[in-house]
């Protein structure tokens, strides 16, 4: 027998379409990126998350000479959050990226890596965790949760 997984997903033309909440979200992750340590991809990386409480958390990308000691911005953010505010439930994530690495119709979007820990990051609350992707042509992919970016994730 044949199952489907489907989602789906809108399409915000500029970030200006936002609502104001979600562009200040925006703005959090472009300063965030903005400060990343990337030097050797050279590929910058901000995320922000918002809080229930209001509270927005950046991350960024920090990257070390020992490749594998780096760390995304999207689990910078999300350690941040659960390190110092575990009881505060995440309501949105927004990822923005700058770098040559990805051509530029590509699709900013986080690594397997970085899903496996908001799948887990939503599995801590009811509430669902709301994806902002802000692409490199300016559009903004809006997604309900996290689950719908890792079918079959591994959960609890
Ligand atoms: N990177 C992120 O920060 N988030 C992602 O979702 C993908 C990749 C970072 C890791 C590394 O510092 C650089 O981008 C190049 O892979």
């Amino acid at each position: 027998m044949i199952q489907q997984f489907n989602f789906s997903y809108r399409l915000i033309p500029t970030i200006q379409d936002l609502p104001k909440q979600e562009q200040v979200l925006v703005n959090a992750a472009n300063a965030a990126l903005a400060r990343a340590y990337a030097p050797y991809s050279k590929f910058q990386v901000g995320a922000s998350v918002l809080l229930k409480s209001g509270l927005i958390i950046e991350g960024n990308n920090q990257e070390n000479i020992a490749y594998p000691s780096g760390l995304c911005a999207e689990r910078v953010a999300l350690f941040y959050a659960g390190a110092n505010h575990p009881n505060d439930p995440i309501l949105k994530i927004c990822i923005v990226a700058k770098g040559d690495l990805t051509s530029s119709d590509s699709y900013v979007s986080p690594c397997g890596p970085c899903r496996q820990v908001m799948l887990e990051s939503a599995s801590r609350q009811t509430e669902p965790i709301e994806v902002l992707l802000v692409q490199k042509s300016g559009e903004v992919l809006l997604l309900d949760s996290v689950q719908n970016l890792l079918p079959f994730g591994f959960t609890k």
